[in-house]
């Protein structure tokens, strides 16, 4: 115990000390999980997984060897992703299970049916971004008690720009929340919602950096079109994206407000705006999201986690 700890406890005696002991103890999560340094284990060592293991690093809440992932036999490219953050991988899941303080559940969705037998003795925190994969799929799966949380985050988590949430399960209280919470908030912001919120998230944040990524290719090519060069369209584009998002979350002005203030009249942006709207851009948009909310839930019907 550091001493800090002892003067804040006011530790006198071995009594006193075990009394302090205990209620150091009590500070943890119901799990015995030190909520400072985290030991990890990624059930599936994919893109998601690394992105993750290395924001969870950079943040500080992990370390590299404190993480373990497993991966396929042929996963070379995946094993030396790890191997260059320091982690170790291994070729079974049972072994990640005895390892991490919490596990998180990183295959594709198709594959969970088959790990959960292998991790169905564990009862450690489970924090699944499988998507598609219900709550009570997984509950089912794992011993009764057992805390697990749905989380979806996004690749830009990588890069410490992530937009997660979460909902928790029925054995999941609050510490399990804050775990979660804290791991995810390291690499992004991360928020709470019920589990019939998933879905629309997944195919607002999940798959929006896709949408995005268009955008930026489209914008690029349009000034390219007009004469630009190639590599600063590109870097002007995303930079415009960066910006316009950060206005929006800095500013908390609505976007319709902040889009009115760049539009002068008979000027090039209402112009423009014409131009997209005659092209149905929002109508298009919108249409994704609802189109990707509706394959996520054929995905989260029973056969297709079957497959
Ligand atoms: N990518 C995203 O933007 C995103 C966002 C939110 C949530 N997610 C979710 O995150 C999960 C992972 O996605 P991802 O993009 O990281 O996919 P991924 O790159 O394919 O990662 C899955 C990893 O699991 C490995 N794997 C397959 N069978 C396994 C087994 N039996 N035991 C251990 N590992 C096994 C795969 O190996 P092989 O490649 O050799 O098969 C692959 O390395 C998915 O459930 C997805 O729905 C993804």
């Amino acid at each position: 115990m550091s001493r800090r700890v002892r003067r804040r406890l006011n530790v006198r005696n071995v009594s006193d000390q075990h009394l302090a002991d205990v209620e150091e103890k009590r500070k943890r999560v119901s799990l015995n999980i030190d909520t400072n340094m985290f030991k990890i284990g990624f059930l599936g060592g994919g893109k998601m997984a690394q992105a993750l293991a290395k924001g969870f690093i950079r943040a500080g809440l992990s370390k590299g060897e404190m993480i373990l992932a497993s991966c396929l036999p042929n996963d070379v490219s995946s094993i030396e992703s790890f191997k260059e953050i320091g982690s170790k991988t291994v070729f079974s899941n049972t072994d990640v299970v005895d390892y991490g303080d919490i596990l998180i559940l990183s295959v594709k969705p198709q594959v969970v049916p088959r790990i959960l037998p292998e991790i169905k003795n564990s009862n450690k925190l489970l924090l699944s971004i499988a998507m598609g994969i219900s709550i009570s799929t997984l509950e089912k799966g794992l011993p009764e008690g057992t805390p697990v949380i749905r989380v979806m985050p996004n690749t830009p988590a990588l890069v410490g720009c992530g937009a997660t949430v979460f909902s928790r399960g029925k054995h999941a209280g609050d510490k399990e929340a804050e775990v979660a919470e804290k791991l995810f908030s390291s690499v992004g912001i991360c928020e709470e919602v019920s589990e019939n919120m998933i879905d629309p998230v997944t195919a607002l944040a999940g798959s929006g950096p896709a949408y995005v990524y268009m955008m930026i290719e489209a914008l690029a090519d349009g000034a390219v079109k007009m004469g630009l060069m190639r590599d600063l369209a590109y870097k002007l584009a995303a930079q415009t994206v960066l910006g316009a998002g950060t206005m929006v979350r800095q500013t908390n002005i609505h976007p319709g407000q902040l889009k009115d203030d760049v539009a002068s009249p008979a000027g090039s942006t209402i112009t423009a705006i014409h131009h997209l709207e005659k092209h149905g851009l929002r109508s298009a948009v919108i249409g994704a999201v609802e189109a990707a909310t509706l394959r996520c839930k054929e995905f989260s019907s029973p056969s297709e986690t079957k497959q």
